[in-house]
């Protein structure tokens, strides 16, 4: 392996995000004076989301005046039209955005010329002299974070090109050399696996930092928060007590203009394999002994070994494939996924999941997850539901507790994040009847300090050196590895695609999963 481990986060920052209290930046977390290097620079993602958050980590005060970035991408343009293009591309720009864009650089070049990386090379040099290192300064210099945010085809070129332009080391003592690897992380898990080598030819692992947005979402984290900070909770949250638990993913929107993406991933490879696995493994795992990134990363790839790896006949029987026809979503038409721009007008593409996991440990035996994701469902839902066992035994007639439900407990992860706690009570009145209510815990009501978002956070977190919200080589294998028997099942053309009318909570077959042990999906 011809790169360096990376301990130049450890120097830079005593703390971690994770750890310290960012939002609002009342922690003082300040980054590192580091370079951003966007492959992929002319793209969407970059104008989007990159530019939008580090104008939002500037004005909250994370990032300081050394900063600086360079794009790359084959997209002709000078300096200038860069700069110009990314000083329009935030909405709300802090005040100094347009001088900060001023330091931005752009090289127009094929990934796969050598020639690129070197005119990289002395961009980062001239740059590092000019904005990052200014005379008497004392701080690091040379840290340089590289962002794919170019097709995934291009990643192991990438890989190569810096490697062989030896830009994938640290090139000042202290400092860092480090890389975000945008989804999807292969197709599968043998391009995964292949992907992995290249990478680690070039990098070490300390220096991956495999993205996922999800994980960089508030509640999310919460998860996490809830479960290990509390004391009530955790001695529930097993087979003893929890009848099954329910992961929900559904959007309204549909395929937009991404339907050529879509076609080759649809929602296995898009959500399922990557969102849906983060929220599985903070759902299940067991709590790590300490919080720094590789205690908790550890627990999740254990939670994620303990999925069972689906037979031929476990496909058939526990998992639908869905598909959304014309409907009505939020009282607009919406047209068909087959008809939608660039789409196979016979494709069998998912556009809908519902899955039933079974897990083998202690902690989960016997308790089924049901995972449902979807494009075009009546609305915009991830929460994570806990579903207890009912009560044992009820003293009061059957028919006074007709509107009683078992208990649940349900993090909504987006949109109006917050915790709901489902329990019966009392109706009020001479009669004695039970009802199912609830406690409700609303985060922006609770909480005045304003979060920050997915990519804002992750890329604070990257320049920070703290990889607990990044995806390690194994979970990305466990996250494969599970999801495999489904690829497969669905490469078959005479596997069923059950379809349903766009502004539905997805098909029959669907319900009928569910439906054969007693239970519902919840309606949220
Ligand atoms: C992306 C998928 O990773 O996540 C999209 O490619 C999906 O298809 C999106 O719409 C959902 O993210 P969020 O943050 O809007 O829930």
């Amino acid at each position: 392996m011809s790169s360096t481990v990376d301990t130049a986060g450890a120097i830079a920052v005593p703390v971690t995000s994770m750890q310290s209290d960012t939002a609002g930046n009342n922690g003082g977390v300040i980054a590192p004076a580091s370079t951003l290097v966007i492959f992929g620079a002319s793209g969407d993602l970059t104008s989007r989301k990159l530019m939008p958050a580090l104008a939002e980590l500037i004005h909250r005060g994370f990032l300081g005046p050394s900063f600086a970035v360079v794009g790359v991408a084959r997209t002709e343009m000078t300096d200038e039209d860069f700069q110009s293009r990314m000083a329009t591309a935030v909405e709300n720009p802090p005040d100094d955005w347009a001088t900060v864009t001023k330091r931005f650089r752009y090289i127009t070049g094929e990934y796969d010329h050598p020639e690129t990386f070197s005119r990289l090379r002395s961009v980062l040099e001239q740059i590092e002299g000019q904005f990052i290192a200014p005379s008497g300064a004392t701080t690091v210099t040379g840290n340089r974070l590289y962002y794919f945010a170019a097709p995934p085809s291009t990643f192991p070129i990438l890989v190569g090109g810096l490697r062989d332009a030896g830009l994938n080391h640290a090139h000042a003592e202290g400092a860092f050399a480090r890389v975000i690897i945008e989804k999807p992380y292969g197709r599968d898990m043998a391009s995964a696996v292949a992907l992995d080598e290249i990478v680690h030819s070039g990098f070490d692992e300390s220096q991956v930092y495999r993205i996922d947005h999800y994980l960089g979402k508030e509640t999310v984290q919460n998860l996490l928060a809830l479960r290990f900070s509390n004391a009530i909770f955790e001695p529930l949250w097993n087979r003893n007590y929890v009848d099954h638990v329910e992961i929900t993913v559904a959007e309204t929107l549909g395929v937009g203009h991404r339907g050529g993406f879509y076609e080759e991933a649809g929602a296995l490879r898009d959500i399922v394999q990557n969102h849906v696995m983060q929220v599985v493994a903070l759902t299940l795992m067991e709590p790590p002994s300490s919080m720094d990134p590789n205690g908790i990363r550890d627990e999740k790839v254990k939670a994620l070994k303990a999925v069972v790896t689906m037979s031929d006949r476990d496909v058939e029987s526990s998992v639908v494939r869905g598909q959304y026809s014309a409907g009505l979503v939020e009282g607009e038409k919406a047209v068909a996924y087959r008809h939608e721009e660039g789409v196979n007008p016979n494709s069998t593409t998912e556009t809908y999941l519902a899955v039933q996991l079974v897990v083998d440990n202690w902690r989960w035996a016997g308790v089924p997850i049901y995972l449902r994701t979807g494009k075009r469902l009546p609305k915009r839902v991830t929460e994570v539901v806990m579903h207890f066992r009912a009560a044992p035994h009820l003293a009061f007639a059957a028919k006074t507790a007709k509107k009683l439900e078992p208990n649940s407990l349900i993090v909504r992860i987006q949109p109006d994040e917050g915790i709901s706690l489902r329990f019966g009570a009392k109706v009020p009145g001479q009669a004695f009847q039970v009802r199912t209510t609830s406690m409700d815990f609303e985060y922006d009501k609770q909480f005045t300090e304003e979060d920050l978002d997915g990519y804002e956070r992750l890329l604070l977190d990257a320049l920070l050196g703290d990889q607990t919200l990044f995806i390690r080589t194994d979970e990305v294998h466990e996250a494969w590895r599970i999801v495999t028997p489904m690829l497969n099942a669905f490469a078959d053309p005479d596997f069923p695609v059950a379809m349903y009318p766009a502004g539905t909570w997805g098909p029959g077959e669907a319900d009928r999963l569910i439906d054969r042990s007693g239970r519902k999906w919840r309606q949220p």
